[in-house]
């Protein structure tokens, strides 16, 4: 009886620590945290460039700066420094990670059909 016991309680021991196991190694920053692209321009960007990167103020982005910079991390570089013409800069703005997915936004953004 007393060895049916210790068995049971050795068991409860060795579950408890398994379940600990799991939750410790369970990612710790899920993916729905990731920074939203879309939001960050709209109130970032749009009111220069448009909702949909049609260009107002600041130049059109939409259908653009896939043909201006080669890949995102260029894109990134240089809304990170901005320019003397009236590109802020954002460097110190917003983290790497939101300039990121604002400029995989705008490369996203379809071309505006022109008429
Ligand atoms: C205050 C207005 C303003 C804001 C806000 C602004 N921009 Fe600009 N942006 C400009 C202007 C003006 C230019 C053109 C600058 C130049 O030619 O030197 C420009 C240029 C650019 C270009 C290069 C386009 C090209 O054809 O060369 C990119 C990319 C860009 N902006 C992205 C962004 C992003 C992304 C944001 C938001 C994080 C943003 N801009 C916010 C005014 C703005």
């Amino acid at each position: 009886m007393r060895g049916l016991t210790r068995e049971t309680c050795t068991w409860f021991a060795a579950a408890a620590l398994l379940a600990n196991l799991a939750l410790a190694s369970a990612p710790d920053r899920p993916a729905a945290q990731a920074p939203d692209g879309a939001q960050l321009f709209a109130v970032r960007c749009a009111g220069c460039h448009g909702r949909s990167g049609e260009g107002v103020y600041g130049p059109p982005l939409a259908g653009v700066v896939n043909e201006k910079f080669a890949t995102v991390e260029d894109e990134v570089k240089f809304v990170s420094a901005g320019t003397g013409r009236g590109m802020p800069a954002f460097a110190t703005q917003l983290t790497k990670a939101e300039l990121r997915a604002i400029a995989e936004f705008t490369r996203a953004l379809p071309k505006p059909a022109d008429d």
